[in-house]
């Protein structure tokens, strides 16, 4: 099976978590794709859908979901039911890498406003620590360079995300050769940086339920 064909598995298995009546939380990448265009076939039994990203709106619209803002969403709902979105790395506690994709922040605020979180991966996302993978942190420029010498200080290589600025108008860090051990100590230091919007490690808003495609089919984590 070719890591598409398994992805898009995983966005169908999902499916099973998104309930009539509610409102959707859609997160952003390839898999939230997939994921979107499944949900396309439950259309007419939701009342819509809360995007992460204006790319994932576009694809929403494109398939007639209703798109709602999340503010007016929450004054008609106390929450989310569920949010779906797919991960760049997940571990055993299912804490989370994300933002691949640069869409982090709005990834975050719309996960935090679901009651559960269903993480769709393939099995090359499972890791026993995450940092292999490059943490995105969305900065305001002009705390550029403050987070670049904080970040060398955690022993990181801070790589800017050239041509990419963010849903919000911000700019993307990159930093390569963590290995993160405390994912929740390593979250809430670097937010504590200023000028830091958010950044990639998904432990606060870890998933409720990682759904892990492998060749032999979809195991529930
Ligand atoms: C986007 C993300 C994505 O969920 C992450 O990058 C995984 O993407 P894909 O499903 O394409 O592998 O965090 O900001």
């Amino acid at each position: 099976m070719t890591q598409d064909e398994m992805k898009q598995k995983v966005a169908e298995a999902a499916l099973e978590y998104v309930r009539a009546g509610t409102i959707v939380g859609v997160g952003t990448g390839s898999t939230a794709n997939m994921f979107i265009d499944a949900l396309a076939g439950m259309k007419g039994e939701i009342l819509g859908a809360v995007a992460s990203s204006e790319a994932t709106a576009i694809r929403l619209a494109g398939h007639g979901i209703p798109v709602l803002d999340l503010n007016e969403a929450l004054k008609q709902v106390d929450s989310l039911s569920v949010y779906v979105d797919g991960a760049d790395e997940f571990d055993a506690e299912r804490n989370l890498t994300k933002g691949g994709g640069g869409a982090l922040t709005r990834e975050k605020i719309v996960a935090a406003a679901a009651v559960q979180f269903v993480c769709i991966v393939d099995q090359s996302k499972q890791v026993e620590y995450l940092g292999a993978f490059p943490l995105p942190i969305e900065v305001i420029p002009m705390a550029q360079e403050l987070l670049m010498g904080a970040v060398v200080k955690l022993g990181g290589r801070p790589v800017l995300r050239e041509g990419f600025i963010t849903d919000n108008g911000n700019i993307i860090i990159d930093v390569h050769g963590l290995r993160i051990t405390d994912a929740r100590g390593m979250e809430d230091h670097l937010n504590s940086i200023p000028g830091v919007v958010s950044n990639g490690i998904f432990s606060h808003q870890g998933a409720d339920i990682v759904l892990m495609a492998t060749p032999e089919g979809v195991e529930k984590l």
